[in-house]
């Protein structure tokens, strides 16, 4: 069938890897797998408006070019063009009518640009989800499952953790052979039992440092090749995530809190073991830590954090004790924020429709 024009609207949220996709092969191909749990209030919204073209001659070079517009925020944003194009270019195969067809993408985050918020895996899962309900109008025979699976692999090809923001609350990416139905080629949901005790678990990130980022997460994972640590790292990731899961079950946050910020840290020690070698902790990263471990052992209350690639600090910690853990936040932790900036989330739900 054919569609003259139109448009879609969906909202996707970030997501915060528990245990952490570090290292890739070919075509986004994860070298271990990884677990995050979805957030809810830190996402992308993105309006995909389509119209059909009618230029049968090349537009440019001997084939045709993808047509799109890009507004962030309602402005025209240049920069951000040569990665959808790379996106559209990844996917082109996967969805072939793309080329005929010119775009309009409208889209706006509901964190602050340059928080040092990675915006990549929101943004791609939106766009990815837009695509889908484009291929949707086109095919309409699809199932649900097909659908939000496809989305995830598209936003996979986008950047590799954007395909665990597809769905909630916790999602599993990266081949684990006791875990069913997992994949490298797009994040599921995590099959087996969630202790309440995980329920509603409540994010708390911490601004450190909102700069660029020091190190992209493409030159990042590069660092995996060649790293003497590699291989072992990869069979830690197979192990964490196989904690995990009884530690879903049993509900152990004890258990928990040590296989989440070990990650963090090991990932950090990855990167400082590379060659080239960085540091991205940046002092008041530092100061987080030890205070919430000081926290953590004088009041027993089970706060733990984790870090991805840059300085700033996610605190985890479960419903039942916000109240005294942001009031720690804000007694002790805020000094160590960039203008004092923080932004408190929880576990989510997914992509949604608008
Ligand atoms: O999706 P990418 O290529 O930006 O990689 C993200 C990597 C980490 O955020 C550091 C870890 C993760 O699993 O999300």
């Amino acid at each position: 069938s054919t569609i003259e024009n139109g448009n879609f609207e969906w909202s996707a949220p970030s997501n915060i890897a528990l245990v952490k996709y570090w290292g890739k092969k070919d075509n986004q191909i994860p070298a271990n797998p990884s677990v995050s749990f979805t957030l809810s209030n830190c996402k992308t919204i993105t309006k995909l408006g389509f119209t059909k073209r009618y230029t049968s001659a090349p537009l440019s070079g001997t084939t045709a070019v993808f047509s799109f517009d890009l507004l962030f925020e309602g402005k025209p944003k240049e920069d951000f063009k040569p990665k959808i194009q790379k996106f559209l270019e990844r996917i082109e195969i996967y969805l072939p009518f793309l080329k005929d067809y010119h775009f309009t993408i409208d889209t706006q985050n509901t964190f602050p640009h340059s928080s040092g918020i990675a915006s990549s895996a929101s943004g791609m899962a939106a766009l990815a989800m837009n695509f889908m309900s484009l291929e949707r109008a086109l095919n309409p025979e699809m199932t649900a499952e097909y659908f939000y699976q496809k989305a995830s692999f598209l936003a996979r090809l986008g950047s590799g953790s954007a395909c665990r923001s597809v769905k909630g609350n916790v999602v599993v990416w990266g081949n684990q052979a006791n875990i069913e139905g997992s994949s490298d080629l797009f994040g599921v949901e995590f099959p087996y039992t969630i202790h309440d005790n995980f329920r509603n678990y409540q994010d708390t990130i911490l601004l450190v440092d909102k700069g660029e980022k020091q190190v992209s997460s493409t030159v990042g994972h590069d660092l995996m090749h060649n790293h003497p640590y590699a291989e072992r790292r990869f069979a830690q990731a197979h192990e964490n995530l196989d904690r995990l899961i009884s530690i879903f079950e049993s509900g152990n946050i004890d258990e928990f809190i040590k296989v989440v910020e070990s990650e963090s840290l090991t990932l950090h020690a990855m990167m400082m073991t590379s060659m080239p070698y960085y540091i991205l902790m940046k002092p008041n990263t530092l100061q987080i830590i030890n205070a919430i471990w000081k926290f953590r052992s004088e009041t027993q209350i089970p706060v733990c954090f984790t870090l991805d690639a840059g300085a700033n600090v996610h605190v985890l910690y479960p419903e039942n004790v916000s109240e005294k853990v942001l009031q720690f936040i804000q007694d002790e932790l805020v000094v160590f924020c960039q203008n004092g900036q923080y932004i408190c989330d929880e576990i989510g739900h997914g992509a949604i429709a608008l």
